[in-house]
């Protein structure tokens, strides 16, 4: 599509022009390390801005642009950039001591903090991210199975060596994946039925996150929940992102308890984690006072400075009353991004639940993965640019993540970043959707 790829071109040289310095520090860190970067959802054509500071819900980049941080951190920037409380935990934390090598009073009350939050966990291990969450959950969900195969969804990602947007890959932890289709209730009950007796876990995201921020039917949920049990397989929830969304995460939202749940991300303030936990009767499986224990490992499981941070940020700040609040500010947001969709006439959508939106070009929510037209995907670059430089950051796959200091001028430059690339490219984008199906 010609038009589509001159208004890129003509997108990425405004943002070059406007950010020498960030050009400038990319180019210079090829030298060490490839392409600049060394994650690589942070790279995006023509190169990423380099961030210097932050504060609250904004970021100041190196040329000296101010921005709106709706990226928030793909879900872990919860609480912003300066949260005062949890700046505050982490100092006292290394004034006390860091690593001690010894069990801390710190770890003790986080583990507290979320097994009396989320309902399907009675107890906890804690690890250091959320991909390390999701290896433990399926080493343990095989180790007591004693079978092999797991069930994943098309477009799910659980972490840097567990993800599959275009189905298998070698360089994911080779388990013996069976791909399934999310939100696809009768063709997953009768894939779990078929793998049976050989089915060791189901893994999922409640909201199929990298995939578009897709929300799991209820159906299709509590489905997972009934067919894994009558085959005797584990389902396990991979709440890594979700549990932000209301007072307990999507588990307590649609009260359907999986065998295991993953967390991470804001769970740490901010800082290195991962979690994963469930019930008393599995995670007895992990007591080393018992002499068939299953040891698990990690020099840094106990990290104080991320255990102090969690127990600031989950018991201080994201008390279950003010994620309900959050839902409910976030939601009335993703709402009104609707809202002025549907008034500009433009086939657009945010898609998502609460503070984790993703915008797609569509008319209608996205459901399947297979919903997202090619035309979608090639105009995410496009909006992306305009979105950075009205000084509105987003992810480049176009997901939009809310903050807790986000405030409602914060919100509404989102809102009139978005009307001004639709006034922009209106024409444009209904061109690309009618030809790129
Ligand atoms: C749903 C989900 N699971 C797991 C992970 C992996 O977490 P980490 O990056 O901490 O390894 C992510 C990270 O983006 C995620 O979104």
């Amino acid at each position: 599509m010609e038009a589509l790829k001159h208004a890129i071109e003509d997108v990425r040289a405004r943002y070059a022009a406007a950010n020498p310095l960030s050009m400038e520090a990319d180019r210079g860190a090829e030298r060490y390390l490839p392409g600049g970067n060394t994650r690589t959802v942070l790279h995006f054509d023509p190169f990423p801005l380099t961030m210097v500071t932050g504060e609250g819900a904004e970021l100041n980049d190196l040329d000296g642009h101010r921005y709106v941080d709706f990226v928030g951190e793909y879900s872990a920037g919860l609480f912003g950039h300066s949260e005062e409380v949890i700046k505050s935990a982490v100092r006292r934390a290394l004034d006390e001591g860091v690593v001690m090598g010894a069990p801390t009073v710190h770890e003790r009350k986080l583990a507290e903090l979320l097994c009396t939050r989320f309902p399907g966990i009675d107890q906890v291990r804690f690890c250091n991210s959320g991909t390390e969450a999701n290896i433990w959950a399926l080493t343990a969900a095989r180790q007591l199975t004693g079978r092999k195969k797991i069930i994943v969804f098309r477009g799910a990602y659980h972490g840097g060596m567990i993800k599959f947007p275009d189905g298998h890959s070698d360089l994911n932890i080779p388990f013996d994946y069976v791909l399934a289709d999310f939100n696809d209730t009768e063709g997953t009950e009768a894939l779990i039925g078929a793998v049976g007796g050989e089915l060791a876990a189901v893994i999922v995201e409640p909201i199929l996150g990298a995939g578009g921020n897709i929300p799991g039917d209820r159906a299709f949920m509590e489905m997972l929940r009934k067919t894994t049990q009558a085959v005797g397989a584990l389902l396990i929830f991979d709440e890594v992102k979700t549990s932000r969304i209301g007072p307990a995460g999507i588990q307590g939202m649609l009260g359907i308890k999986p065998d295991l749940t993953t967390l991470g991300k804001f769970i740490g303030g901010g800082l290195p984690i991962g979690v994963f936990g469930g019930s008393a009767e599995i995670m007895a499986h992990f007591n080393p006072k018992h002499p068939d224990h299953w040891n698990h490992a990690g020099t840094f499981n106990n990290d104080i400075c991320s255990m102090a941070a969690g127990c600031a940020a989950m018991g201080k700040i994201y008390t279950p009353k003010r994620a309900q609040e959050f839902l409910e500010r976030s939601e009335a947001f993703r709402l009104s991004l609707n809202e002025l969709f549907v008034a500009r006439d433009v086939p657009m959508y945010a898609n998502g639940m609460g503070s984790i939106i993703a915008i797609h070009f569509s008319r209608k929510p996205t459901k399947r993965t297979s919903d997202i037209s090619a035309g979608c995907r090639a105009l995410r670059p496009l909006l992306h640019m305009e979105m950075l430089l009205e000084g509105v950051l987003i992810c480049s796959r176009g997901d939009i993540f809310l903050s807790l200091p986000m405030t409602a001028a914060h919100l509404s430059r989102a809102n009139d970043a978005l009307d001004s690339f639709i006034e922009r490219h209106k024409p444009l984008i209904n061109e690309v959707l009618q030809t790129l199906k």
